[in-house]
């Protein structure tokens, strides 16, 4: 979590990490603030809440400076406070940091032992007195970096600022940085995004490596000191496509650009000859031979995967197994030479699905990534990556890069199904033609907006909710809770409809509303006599279906259909209307939809 930035160049640097910060304000927002290097000296501007505030702040005062760094922060270490916040500065120098210290405690001591006091309660305040005391030493700002650095545990992006150079020092290790470049300027941040009002010209950071950044060249070194060239790529993202064009908050931009993130992810890669689908450069005849997959991912990725294993399976014929991160990495999943672990993650960044990665790799096991951000951690961990090319996703709440995900897995399905032999080529052309209506199908969901609106009014004042779906509708329903959960702050819980008999019946009656999916196939008869248990417990029903029929009808309050006959692709008609109905909830209770209470984007942390 937490977002950094730091630029060197010509323009007023307070504008420029301002700025940034915003477009980074998504990985963490309870406090931020930014040192600029001004005649000799370093000002800081900090303060507990959201950089609006900041930005209040640092207009009331003249910050003319042309060099700096910024953080945005999501508490680990320290609650969210003026004095918590970033920058931390000790003697000459200032630091902004993304990442936890494990060992900030014992470091903490050995300060203290040599008369050094800590003012703050965070981790990072213990990497400035560390520079500090080094640069102290040395005098030169990479070696007392990368010095101090040998000191700590745990992961870090850092970027450096000294009251007496001209000069930036970034250095990564378990959390992302990237270098931007521009004429006569440079730039330094947690992610692209930040960069794209600036340039598209970036150098992505590997794990280890310090940055020596001036205005006029960066100089990079690795873990061992030697000075390495690394990869200038030049971005496609635009600045527009990481801002809002006129909606109301990210989250409903998304919600809408998906039609556009899936033709991107669907229509290159099927072919209009054979043999129809191509995953870029995959070896998927190779991947095919694996006896099994494991798919890991976390949250709103950790649905994907449900549906994947659904796809999967039912395509390719090889068992699958589905594993959060965060427990597969400490668990005792059977994993060797012959697993293929599919790693889900749209920030390519998240801790948990990174150790995993990691895990899998010393187990042996061959690992895809797929991820959304291109650069990302995820895409040098693993041996291969299939990119959803869904386009920056601000929100904090996943929407369209989740379906770009669905999309993705299901491709790969089809892709191995094609190699296992399982799939012929009557059957993956026709699957095929329904996988190219997915953005079409996503456009018509999208039409039921105003009507899931009046739905949404209805119920927005429900403090309890559960959804609830089979099949490939049952990873759907868990989506739908979530999003409402995070947004909303409502409490929901999703099940599988099969299971309320077994349970959970128990807490319906006229204040328990359940949300239900439903698909053309086998399953709909069952969860229609799951509806049936609901009201005749007089719970209210709310249904987001892709058929109609008299019986539905009569069973639901409230139904939304998306009509759609092919039973594979119903979770893309299904995920908008889930997607609305919690965006328009949470805006009917007025909550903050793009930066909700506690969360923040990217979870580096474990
Ligand atoms: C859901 O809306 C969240 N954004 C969250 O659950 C997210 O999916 C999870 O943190 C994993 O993130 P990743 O895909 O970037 O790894």
């Amino acid at each position: 979590m937490c977002g950094i930035v730091g630029y060197v160049g010509e323009r007023k640097a307070a504008e420029v990490l301002i700025e940034g910060l915003r477009r980074l304000e998504y990985r963490g927002y309870d406090s931020a603030g930014i040192a600029v290097r001004e005649n000799g000296k370093v000002k800081v501007i900090k303060t507990r809440g959201k950089i609006s505030h900041l930005e209040t702040l640092v207009q009331q005062e003249s910050v003319n400076g042309s060099i700096g760094i910024g953080h945005t922060r999501w508490a680990t270490h320290g609650k969210p406070s003026d004095i918590n916040a970033h920058p931390h500065v000790s003697g000459a120098v200032a630091i902004v940091h993304n990442g936890i210290v494990e060992n900030y405690r014992e470091l903490r001591e050995e300060l203290e032992r040599e008369g050094i006091r800590c003012i703050s309660e965070t981790d990072t305040e213990v990497i400035s007195h560390l520079v500090a005391r080094e640069y102290a030493r040395c005098g030169d700002p990479c070696e007392a970096v990368t010095k101090a650095l040998k000191n700590v545990e745990g992961s870090y992006a850092i970027v450096a600022l000294f009251e007496d150079r001209n000069i930036l020092i970034g250095a990564r290790r378990g959390a992302p940085l990237v270098v931007g470049h521009g004429e006569k300027e440079h730039f330094l941040a947690s992610d692209v995004t930040a960069l794209l009002p600036f340039t598209r010209n970036v150098t992505f950071l590997e794990d280890g490596d310090v940055a020596v950044v001036k205005n006029n060249n960066v100089e990079i070194f690795d873990s061992e000191g030697m000075m390495v060239h690394r990869e200038q790529r030049h971005l496609d993202w635009t600045p527009a496509m990481a801002e809002k064009g006129g909606y109301k908050h990210f989250m409903l931009k998304e919600i809408h650009e998906q039609p556009e993130a899936l033709s991107n992810t669907i229509r290159p890669r099927i072919l209009q000859h054979e043999p129809y689908i191509t995953l870029d450069d995959l070896p998927a005849r190779e991947l095919a031979r694996s006896n099994r997959i494991v798919f890991v991912a976390c949250g709103t990725s950790w649905h994907a995967c449900l549906l994947g294993r659904v796809y999967m399976e039912g395509l390719a014929g090889i068992p699958s197994w589905v594993e959060l991160a965060s427990e597969f990495r400490y668990g005792t999943t059977p994993i060797d030479e012959n697993t293929l672990v599919v790693a889900v993650s749209q920030s390519g960044e998240t801790a948990d699905t990174l150790e995993s990665v990691r895990e899998a790799r010393r187990r042996g096991a061959t690992v895809l990534a797929i991820t959304n951000v291109v650069g990302s951690t995820i895409t040098r961990e693993a041996q291969h990556t299939l990119f959803t090319w869904a386009g920056p996703e601000i929100g904090v709440a996943s929407t369209k890069t989740f379906t770009a995900q669905v999309a993705a897995l299901l491709l790969l399905a089809l892709a191995l199904g094609w190699h296992k032999g399982r799939l012929d080529k009557p059957a993956l052309k026709d699957i095929t033609q329904h996988v190219l209506e997915i953005p079409r199908t996503v456009h018509r969901a999208l039409e039921e907006e105003s009507h899931i609106e009046e739905v949404a009014r209805r119920y927005f004042r429900y403090q309890n909710f559960l959804f609830l779906g089979r099949g490939l509708s049952w990873p759907v329903a868990m989506e739908g809770a979530l999003k409402l959960k995070e947004i909303s702050y409502i409490h929901a819980e999703a099940y599988a409809a099969g299971e309320m008999k077994h349970g959970p019946l128990a807490l319906v009656d006229e204040n328990m509303p359940s949300v239900f999916f439903l698909h053309n196939d086998h399953t709909a008869v069952k969860t229609m006599s799951n509806m049936e248990e609901i009201k005749a417990r007089e719970g209210k029903i709310i249904a987001f279906s892709t058929f109609t029929s008299e019986k539905l009808a009569a069973l639901a309050d409230d139904i939304i259909t998306v009509h759609l006959e092919e039973a594979l692709i119903s979770p893309f008609a299904l995920s908008p209307l889930l997607q609305l109905f919690a965006y328009h909830v949470a805006v009917l209770r007025g909550t903050d939809v793009d930066q909700p209470r506690n969360l923040a984007k990217s979870v580096t942390v474990e």
